[in-house]
């Protein structure tokens, strides 16, 4: 035991805050859980030996304090007001205008002033007391004027400091406020044991941190990830703040999350830009937000604006389109993927989602539908946002009636009726019949695609009737089309023109080189950057047809899995000849991938780039990883350095997430590239599994 405990206890209290401040507020760890648990156990011993070392601000104290049987009202000390709101950039302006002859009219009409623009979280907004630095209450918004004292809750959120940090001086009393949610990540999981536990589940984040914030039990919040971000101040004796970004960044100094990104912006074209980039970011964050906030940045201006009602004339709520409704799940259909994988997806009545009418949705695979217990009858909550494509979020459970039945995959392939399979350690049910009809027509498909050969014209519906009419049946068919034109003149849907701009398209795709032959292949788990790795080491197709798995193996990112799955296509009689007769079709089947690796800050990393990235092609978006001295690889792992997710980043995102890869978007990765930011780097303390 130490020999001045009191000074220990409190040399522990602030290396806990700190390590706890960088963890849940700049997301920087600082030390190892292992250090943190013995830190925490050290304090806990202290306090138990001598209970008045126990301050209320004590980091041990987070969960205290037993059930309480109601939350008792709270009277603001500055109202929590309300925002009025804008739909698009014409009633942005609008309410700019307004706010300016509204400052002209007492005489401010000169005054320069900008424009922060913040996201607006969608959560629950929360008013934080601080006296002397200490925090001694926090309430919900309740009606604005009146909240309810949820402290016992809120002292559970980690992000939200006990203690002002000594960055700032201790105002005597400070009302701190933010918006209280649930990351997306956490939502899902937690959604989803409620599902399999059969408890109500909840419609959104939204809901589900406003059930944690008022549960009756700490203990009970304190298992919910809850996290916060600040934006503004009620009462503030003696904060010297002038303007929102001083106020912003007296928060942070003050130890509260801030958002990193907050604009602040000259005029109003700029923050119409600035909302545009949150409406485009938003599928990518780890957070609901329901749109943006503008606020004029000087706060005498503000003052001199005031309220009309509930709403401050100073700030406006910039609205996007919901991404979330509710709808019934009427059935669970199968598609059959070009690799055989029996892909469910849900099929609902029709319902508008974020502007779009929403009829099916991806559902993954039967585990997926069993994580979230998803029965044929349920209402649903489905989303989309951005370009992504629809997701089922989860059930609403306390709507069933008892009529909604589970689903069970079938046990045949609906296309070709071959029993299917589960190969061992894989989620994907197969069906193992390369002759299978919708394998083929897929990747007949895949083949005529953007990436791969890309032949204008040679879509989903075109490659079926030309694969109904017997004119193609498999890849290399499409190269002896030209023979059969009278024939395709004669389909419905062909006339002479569009079939002779299908014969020119397709003329037109024998060189798009090798590489991309390879990929247009659609061998199971070689995506384009695989190909062009396998091309390096295999650059023609009698060197292709040659090569061992070992030989395979030593492409960059080809690892024995994949070099299986070429083997295997190749070792087919079938795909062997329509290689072969590609060639003689006269299709490029020779050359290396090209770009040589350059040198730069991303020299020996390896990124992947997934979802779409603003303002340049995935392919550019990889060139340029590569010109940085990058690997541009396909698949996250525990190996992956980096990942660069834009809108529609599913998937790979949430892996990296679990795995600890740190994540950029697009603007993060061109300050990466300009040398202005350092590259992210994924937490020291993190280990990752290689799943
Ligand atoms: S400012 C007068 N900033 O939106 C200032 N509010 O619809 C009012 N909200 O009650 C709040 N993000 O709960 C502000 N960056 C942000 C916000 C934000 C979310 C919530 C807040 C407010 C509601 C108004």
């Amino acid at each position: 035991m130490s020999a001045d405990p009191p000074a220990r206890a409190a040399e522990l209290r602030r290396l806990i805050d700190e390590a706890n401040h960088r963890y849940h507020v700049l997301d920087d760890p600082s030390v190892d859980d292992a250090v943190y648990d013995a830190w925490m156990r050290e304090l806990q011993a202290l306090e138990e030996a001598d209970p008045a070392l126990r301050t209320p601000d004590s980091p041990t104290q987070r969960v205290g304090g037993a059930p309480s049987g109601q939350f008792a009202p709270v009277r603001h000390l500055v109202p929590m007001l309300s925002l009025a709101n804008a739909r698009g950039p014409d009633e942005l302006r609008d309410w700019h205008r307004r706010a300016r002859d509204a400052l002209a009219a007492v005489g401010l009409g000169e005054e320069p002033f900008r424009l922060v623009v913040e996201p607006k979280i969608d959560g629950l907004a929360v008013s934080l007391t601080y006296e002397d630095g200490v925090l001694v209450r926090g309430a919900t918004r309740g009606d604005g004027a009146v909240g309810e004292d949820v402290t016992a809750n809120l002292r559970t959120v980690r992000a939200i400091p006990l203690r002002l940090r000594a960055d700032v001086p201790a105002p005597a009393r400070v009302e701190v406020r933010g918006e209280v949610y649930l990351p997306l990540g956490a939502f899902a999981d937690f959604n989803a044991s409620r599902a399999r536990a059969g408890l109500a589940t909840f419609a959104n984040p939204r809901n589900a941190a406003a059930g944690s914030l008022r549960q009756l039990d700490p203990r009970v919040t304190a298992e919910r990830p809850l996290s916060i971000w600040c934006y503004s101040l009620g009462a503030a004796e003696g904060v010297a703040a002038e303007s929102q970004p001083e106020v912003l960044a007296w928060l942070r100094a003050a130890g509260f999350p801030v958002h990193p990104d907050i604009a602040v912006v000259d005029d109003v074209d700029e923050a119409v830009a600035a909302c545009a980039r949150w409406e485009e970011r938003r599928a990518a964050l780890d957070f609901d937000i329901d749109g943006a906030v503008v606020k004029i940045d000087r706060r005498a201006l503000q003052a001199a604006l005031g309220a009309v009602g509930r709403a401050p004339r100073w700030a406006v709520a910039y609205k996007f389109a919901p991404t979330t409704a509710t709808t019934t799940l009427r059935g669970i259909g199968i598609n059959v993927g070009r690799t055989g994988a029996l892909v469910p997806f849900a099929q609902m009545d029709p319902v508008e989602v974020g502007g779009v009418v929403v009829r099916q949705a991806t559902l993954h695979n039967q585990d997926d539908i069993a994580r979230k217990d998803l029965r044929i009858g349920d209402r649903v909550v489905v989303q989309r946002a951005g370009d992504v494509i629809p997701q089922v979020v989860a059930p609403l459970v306390q709507e069933r009636t008892g009529e909604e039945r589970p689903f069970a995959m079938p046990d045949r392939c609906p296309a070709c009726a071959t029993p299917v399979v589960q190969p061992p350690g894989e989620v994907q049910m197969r069906c193992p019949n390369r002759s299978c009809p919708a394998q083929i027509l897929q990747t007949i498909q895949h083949f005529a695609s953007r990436g791969a050969m890309d032949i204008e014209g040679l879509g989903e519906k075109t490659v079926a009737k030309l694969h109904d009419a017997g004119l193609v049946r498999d890849v290399a068919d499409i190269y002896a089309l030209h023979a059969h034109e009278a024939e395709i003149v004669a389909l419905e849907g062909f006339k002479e023109t569009s079939t002779r701009n299908l014969l020119r398209a397709i003329d037109a795709s024998r060189d798009r080189g090798w590489p991309r032959v390879i990929y247009a292949l659609g061998i199971r788990h070689v995506g384009e950057i695989t190909a062009r790795a396998i091309a390096d080491v295999a650059p023609s197709l009698d060197a292709l047809l040659a090569a061992s798995p070992e030989e395979l193996a030593r492409a960059e990112g080809v690892g024995p899995v994949v070099a299986e799955s070429i083997a295997e296509h190749l070792s087919s009689e079938d795909n062997r000849r329509a290689l072969l007769r590609l060639r003689e079709a006269g299709v490029t089947t020779e050359g290396e991938a090209g770009q040589a690796p350059g040198e730069g800050p991303l020299t020996g990393l390896s990124v992947v780039v997934t979802g779409t990235v603003p303002d340049l092609t995935r392919d550019e978006a990889r060139r340029a990883v590569v010109a940085a001295g990058g690997r541009a690889t396909d698949s996250v792992s525990a190996r992956t350095d980096l990942v660069v997710a834009g809108p529609g980043a599913g998937s790979k995102l949430a892996k990296a997430e679990r795995l600890g890869v740190p994540v950029a978007d697009a603007a993060d990765l061109a300050a990466i590239l300009d040398g202005t930011v350092p590259v992210p780097r994924r937490a020291a303390a993190e280990t990752g599994d290689a799943t």
